[in-house]
């Protein structure tokens, strides 16, 4: 299934991150894909906030993990910088799938480590302050989460 929805600014786009948030729980893995600066950080500092996750969100593209300790743990994952499949593995990739909800940018870029479900969300940059937001998914769970989303 798919959903797409266009954002204005970078308000809305925080907004759709928290009505995500606000559905997610523990094992659930979000894959984001998208050019710098689409907005893929900003909507991630939304789903912290619809997990009730008090503590401001940063970039981890130097840190490759960041881990914020709220309701629920959130693991924010930057693939951007990693050059091998096996750097992701060495940092504990594996342990935070279960006990987690990663939010995972550049997630194509190590496409072979995701799990088999995942839910892929594509930014693209279509105007100065749009945003276009596209959720791919193949489960039912998925599915009816992204039925849920409004902004
Ligand atoms: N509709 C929008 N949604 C998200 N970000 C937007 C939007 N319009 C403008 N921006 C700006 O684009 C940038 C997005 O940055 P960021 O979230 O760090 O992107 P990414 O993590 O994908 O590199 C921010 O400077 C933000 O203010
Ligand atoms: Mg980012």
């Amino acid at each position: 299934m798919e959903k797409v929805f266009e954002t204005k600014n970078v308000e809305q786009t925080e907004k759709l991150g928290v009505s995500l948030g606000k559905l997610l729980s523990k094992g659930d893995f979000l894959a984001l894909t998208g050019d710098l600066g689409a907005g893929k950080t900003a909507f991630t500092r939304g789903i912290s906030k619809g997990l009730g996750i008090d503590h401001p969100v940063t970039s981890p593209t130097f840190t490759i993990i960041n881990e914020y300790h709220g309701p629920v743990a959130l693991a924010h994952m930057d693939a951007y910088r990693l050059k091998t499949l096996e750097e992701l593995e060495n940092i504990g990739f594996d342990d935070y799938l279960e006990d987690f909800i990663i939010v995972m940018e550049w997630a194509d870029k190590v496409k072979e480590m995701l799990p088999d479900d995942v839910l892929w969300i594509d930014f693209k940059v279509v105007g100065e302050n749009r945003r276009q937001i596209r959720f791919t998914t193949k489960s039912p769970r998925y599915d009816r989460i992204i039925q849920e989303l409004s902004i």
